[in-house]
């Protein structure tokens, strides 16, 4: 006959190892929905938490991250609810561009957020924005620079080194949505009827930029290729040029 004591100690047991059941990103291989689902459901802070108690659940690494995209001119990562599901329920995420000289990230948009954006080294970058009087108007690292939530933009690096930026948006899943991609992606026949010719290859990531700025690096569009560069190399260049003028 079980005594009182033993009896509740058994209940507490029961229930705290169904709390524990609770799924974890570490104990499970969730899929991205599960642990979307999981943090999304989580009733408390501390569940949130051991969801993301993992290597990395915090933390993440823009030196070693997959790229988001890789051109001839150097690649760009975000930080969003696909790979840092610390953000996810708490609407933001961060962006990170090396950008190779003349480099350019075509222009986009982000559907779902609004991007502050600092130009950590290197530069000027030239930026516009296509919406009420966007400019273009060029920003020099150390300054900051704004897109409203959807507006298409662009990056073009002006400096004949390569330059660093950072942005933050205030949306956990913002999206990235290259202008000409996106309408040309729409397929050649609407294409070729809206514009009368479709175009074969449309730059998605960062490439070579503004045919002025080339011709004055001297840097030749056909030949010129540094996506084989590590991410160090970009920030080594990009700060040196900033040190180099102080
Ligand atoms: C940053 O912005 C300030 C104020 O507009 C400007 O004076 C400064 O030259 C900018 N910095 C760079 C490196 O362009
Ligand atoms: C669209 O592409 C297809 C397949 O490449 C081709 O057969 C067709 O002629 C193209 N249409 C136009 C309007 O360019």
């Amino acid at each position: 006959m079980p005594s009182w004591a033993t009896l509740l100690l058994t209940l507490l047991a029961a229930s705290l190892s169904a709390t524990q059941a609770a799924p974890t990103r570490r104990d499970s291989q969730l899929s991205l929905a599960e642990t979307i689902k999981a943090l999304r459901d989580a009733p408390m802070a501390i569940n949130r938490a051991n969801i993301l108690d993992y290597p990395g659940g915090y933390q993440f690494d823009f030196l070693n991250a997959k790229n988001s995209g890789l051109g001839k001119d150097g690649p760009f990562i975000l930080a969003d609810n696909g790979n840092f599901h610390a953000v996810i329920g708490n609407g933001m995420s961060m962006f990170m561009a090396f950008i190779g000289p003349c480099g350019m990230v075509p222009s986009h948009t982000h559907p779902r957020a609004t991007e502050l954006e600092l130009i950590v080294a290197g530069g000027p970058m030239l930026t516009g924005i296509m919406t009420e009087a966007g400019g273009p108007y060029t920003v020099g690292y150390g300054n900051v620079t704004f897109f409203p939530l959807g507006s298409i933009h662009f990056q073009q690096n002006l400096g004949c080194d390569p330059a660093v930026l950072v942005a933050i948006l205030n949306s956990e899943n913002p999206g990235f949505s290259v202008i000409s991609n996106t309408y040309f992606g729409l397929g050649n026949e609407t294409v070729a009827a809206s514009l009368g010719q479709a175009e074969e290859t449309i730059p998605m990531a960062i490439n070579l930029g503004q045919e002025s700025c080339l011709q004055r690096c001297g840097i030749d569009r056909d030949t010129y290729d540094i996506s084989a560069w590590s991410k160090l190399d970009f920030i080594r260049a990009a700060y040196k040029t900033v040190v180099d003028q102080h």
